[in-house]
């Protein structure tokens, strides 16, 4: 294959997209393959990928076993609406019902995160008969109109003119000023307030259990706790975006099991088509009723992404995906903790999905500087880091949960060197 190669693609890209996308890096690769853990770019450089399409290839790049049944599927029937009968999306609505904590039963397949979110909050008021909502700062939910109106990172927010009648935002358990306790009791003192005085037109409040493009922000052990027993107070219904921390990523199947707490409705997507577009809602029998009225996506639960999804779900199981990513998660996390650097200010978060909060250990670069050139670095040498947090200055530790020993190790040396380079 003759390949356009970085310069020209930019060049196109530059030409023909909006000017609101961007690339990693100074000279990005073209990355034109994928192996399970590995990418390959056009000169055949290989990659060990430590970012997984941002949460999205937890079973690996173009993974054979699960790839076979996208294609059957593919070879047999491509689509339909899902007006007519089709078995797949049926099979994976009841294998979710069968992993999906507590009562949760239903789901409502759609196609993005932002999609299921923008559902999951329609259902919400429908049940409530509610409208306003509650968010995090620091969070993220979708770039739609709504689900951009309760993203709480600046820089994400792309429009001026975004909802902000009952939006209300409340500060999230974390503050780089002060400790995991204080910043909880600030968080929920907020939340008791909001609740207090506008709860009556509150249908919602939607958090991420981790946060991700936040900056891998983990909550105390009992602050969704307090939260969902401060929601029910008000009849206002905890929405849990699972869409980059589902699916085993965190070391548990849905990363809120890691606080015990069952949310009313739970949202997920990316690693569930692990690259084939699916997402879902998901929610009672008893909030389920109050979405009744005539509603489908073309594409949700087409028959290839439900396929994959079933298929997806196999291969997690049976590779015991779950234990792998907690096993591996604490081993990398450890590893990270040795390292020392003045650059380092935090290790974050569990399973696979750790994060790197750096600092500017001196006055001559910024930490979202030092940032980007770990991630160059990294890349020269051969591993894709992910970079997030509010002031992109976070090192993103989220690779494919098939990722193994010998990968970290090979990253951590790597990294340990760059490190001392800086
Ligand atoms: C937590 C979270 N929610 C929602 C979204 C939006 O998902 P999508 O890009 O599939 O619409 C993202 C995307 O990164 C996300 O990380």
């Amino acid at each position: 294959m003759n390949y356009l190669g970085p310069e020209d693609i930019l060049k196109k890209r530059q030409q023909y997209f909006f000017p609101a996308t961007s690339a990693f890096y100074k000279e990005p690769p073209q990355i034109v393959g994928g192996s399970m853990q590995f990418l390959f770019d056009h000169n055949n450089k290989r990659y060990v990928d430590f970012f997984a399409g941002v949460s999205v290839l937890n079973c690996g790049h173009s993974n054979p076993e699960i790839l076979k049944e996208t294609i059957a599927q593919l070879n047999k029937m491509q689509h339909t609406t899902t007006l007519y009968l089709t078995q797949p999306m049926v099979e994976l609505a009841e294998k979710l019902a069968g992993i999906l904590p507590g009562n949760i039963k239903r789901t409502f397949f759609c196609v993005t995160g932002s999609e299921a979110n923008e559902g999951a909050m329609a259902l919400a008021r429908l049940y409530t008969k509610k409208s306003g909502y509650i968010a995090l700062k620091g969070g993220l939910h979708g770039r739609t109109h709504l689900t951009l109106s309760v993203t709480g990172i600046p820089m994400w927010r792309l429009d001026d003119n975004l909802i902000k009648d009952h939006v209300y935002f409340i500060d999230r358990p974390f503050s780089s000023d002060s400790s995991y306790e204080e910043a909880m009791t600030k968080s929920l003192q907020e939340l008791e307030d909001v609740l207090q005085k506008h709860g009556k037109d509150i249908c919602a409040m939607l958090i991420e259990p981790i946060q991700g493009n936040g900056g891998i922000i983990m909550y105390p052990y009992d602050y969704v706790r307090k939260v969902k027993a401060l929601l029910e107070q008000h009849n206002v219904l905890l929405i849990v975006d699972e869409v980059q921390t589902g699916y085993g990523r965190t070391g548990k199947m849905f990363a809120i099991e890691n606080y015990d707490v069952v949310p009313d409705i739970i949202v997920t997507a990316k690693a569930l088509g692990n690259g084939i577009p699916i997402s879902t809602f998901s929610t009672t029998d008893e909030i389920a009723q109050a979405y009744n009225r005539p509603s489908a996506s073309t594409f949700g639960g087409n028959p290839v992404s439900a396929q994959t999804a079933l298929s997806v779900l196999n291969y997690i199981k049976k590779n015991h995906l779950v234990t792998r990513a907690k096993d591996l998660g604490e081993y990398l996390k450890h590893k990270l903790q040795q390292l020392s650097s003045t650059y380092i200010q935090e290790i974050r978060g569990c399973g696979l999905m750790l994060g790197m909060q750096i600092q500017a250990a001196n006055h001559v670069k910024t930490s979202a500087e030092i940032t980007d050139m770990i991630l160059e670095e990294m890349k020269e040498r051969g591993f894709l880091l992910g970079k997030n947090g509010l002031n992109r200055d976070v090192v993103a530790f989220q690779p494919p949960l098939v990722i193994t020993k010998e990968d970290i190790d090979a990253m951590i040396e790597n990294l340990k060197e760059t490190l001392e380079m800086l």
